[in-house]
């Protein structure tokens, strides 16, 4: 692996960046109404949710798995852009009032603070459509890869993944959860778009069914661990460490992790889930080094 972690990280990130911006046709779209209304836009909000700030892991898993597959892959940015925005359309979703009521995300006020709750939704809304124009619309990528993708990203945006997550989430609060309910929440609502990111790269690079099938036991196991760790820095983090509001899921009762482990039981539950991911890609060699080092960074972060 040339260069570390974090430098790659950055560069995953600008080529996101990159590809996330200037979205023309939306600024042509409203350019009629803005000039109309002198107020903001919804291409600012659009440019305001998507301005850096987020750590862009998804984008990177994307990248990582493809080059695990391929070391030459070549056809990433779509579906690592495409993820970004799916989860980036979930934040601001999460945050509405009707949800987690989170007034700061990503260092600045939530979109629907800065803009309005309609706003807020209607981005939302449409940063998850635009996902799928950007698969359909690579030129690097053949028929069969575009609906594959199509279809594992749907899923794991929808009632069997993000969605149902989130709902159950929602369903569950101020409820003591065991820990099979609480493990089926935490792999769907936040799991089940990491495993996207790994099918998606896998696919961009060609991957086999078999590798596939490895990739996707890495990503189920660390999909899972993200969220263990996410409940961990709501309590251990520090509203200006996370840039979002620490200690929300003991104020509003969520069924986390920590909860029902304890701090302690939390965090060996994601050393535990770290280890199993790790042993699902023995059978790739040094070409799955980077997403070995984005497994470690998921578990160890402070962010
Ligand atoms: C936070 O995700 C929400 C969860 C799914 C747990 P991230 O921690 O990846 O948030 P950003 O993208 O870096 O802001
Ligand atoms: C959110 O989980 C998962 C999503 C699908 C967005 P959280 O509600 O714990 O995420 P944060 O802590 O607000 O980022
Ligand atoms: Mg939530
Ligand atoms: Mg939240
Ligand atoms: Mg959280």
């Amino acid at each position: 692996m040339k260069g570390g972690l974090k430098e790659w990280m950055a560069d995953i990130a600008a080529n996101c960046d990159a590809a996330l911006s200037p979205d023309l046709s939306l600024r042509e779209a409203v350019s009629l109404a803005a000039a109309k209304a002198a107020g903001p836009d919804i291409s600012q909000a659009h440019d305001y949710a998507l301005a850096t700030g987020g750590k862009r892991i998804r984008p990177c898993l994307v990248h990582a798995a493809a080059v695990a597959v391929d070391p030459a892959a070549r056809a990433a940015t779509p579906p690592a852009t495409a993820l970004e925005l799916i989860h980036t359309y979930s934040l601001i979703h999460d945050d509405l009032p009707a949800m987690d009521d989170d007034d700061l995300r990503r260092g600045k006020p939530t979109l629907h603070k800065a803009f309005d709750e309609a706003t807020a939704i209607l981005v939302g809304d449409g940063l998850q459509a635009r996902a799928f124009e950007l698969i359909t619309d690579a030129p690097e990528l053949s028929a069969e890869q575009k609906v594959r993708m199509i279809k594992v990203l749907a899923e794991a945006a929808g009632f069997d993944g993000m969605v149902g997550g989130q709902y159950v989430d929602i369903q569950s609060t101020g409820k003591a959860l065991g820990l099979d309910e609480l493990k089926a929440m935490h792999a769907m609502k936040t799991g089940a778009l990491i495993r996207a990111s790994v099918a998606l790269g896998g696919i961009a690079a060609g991957a086999t069914e078999a590798q596939l099938a490895a990739l996707d036991t890495f990503a189920d196991h660390i999909g899972l661990a993200f969220q263990v760790v996410d409940d961990i820095l709501d309590v251990e983090g520090t509203t200006q460490s996370l840039g979002k509001t620490g200690g929300k899921d003991a104020e509003a009762d969520k069924a986390t992790y920590v909860k029902l482990l304890g701090l302690d039981g939390a965090r060996a539950e994601a050393e535990r889930l770290l280890d199993a991911a790790l042993v699902a890609l023995d059978g790739f060699g040094g070409s799955a080094d980077m997403l070995r080092e984005l497994a470690r960074y998921i578990v160890s972060r402070e962010s």
